[in-house]
């Protein structure tokens, strides 16, 4: 496994504001490679332990953690629905249905935030999320970095016809 050098300098770099323990940037670190591989590999947690001087559990406590790390593949466009209270009372749960069944995802697999959920075709890919604050306007999702506010179930169709 080898990161590009243009990625890997621009981790030395963040490296260089944790002087004390350069340990304590593995949470920026994880960022940018979910950033550029769209979710944390295997491969990717044993890379950023070694380069930490870290364990590679202690690297998967982290990922593991934080709902934001992926650790499976997200489709071409992924969707995170907001499920807590706010949205949950104003629908999410519908939500989710109904862009499960537009995207032809299985909705059985939306349960938890790893795995993800991906269309067979490999288009969308779709997770439950934690408050994504903007709990007076549920039920909210994003479509990659494309937030939504008061989405109808019915409006599912509409909504994935923006990421063709
Ligand atoms: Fe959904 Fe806060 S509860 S945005």
């Amino acid at each position: 496994f080898t990161v590009p050098a243009e990625l890997e300098s621009k981790m030395d770099e963040v490296i260089t504001h944790y002087p004390v323990s350069k340990r304590s940037a593995v949470l920026p670190l994880l960022h940018l490679m979910q950033e550029h591989y769209r979710f944390i590999s295997d491969d990717i947690v044993n890379w950023v332990a070694a380069k930490l001087g870290l364990e590679p559990i202690q690297v998967l406590e982290v990922v593991t953690f934080y709902p934001g790390f992926r650790q499976s593949a997200p489709g071409k466009y992924h969707i995170r629905v907001c499920r807590t209270l706010s949205c949950a009372m104003t629908g999410s749960y519908e939500l989710m249905d109904a862009l499960c069944k537009e995207a032809k995802i299985d909705r059985s697999h939306c349960d938890h935030h790893h795995p993800i959920a991906v269309s067979e075709d490999g288009k969308y890919s779709i997770e439950f999320a934690e408050c994504l604050a903007s709990c007076g306007f549920g039920p909210v999702c994003m479509v990659e970095d494309d937030f939504f506010e008061k989405v109808e179930p019915a409006k599912a169709a509409e909504l994935l016809a923006k990421y063709p």
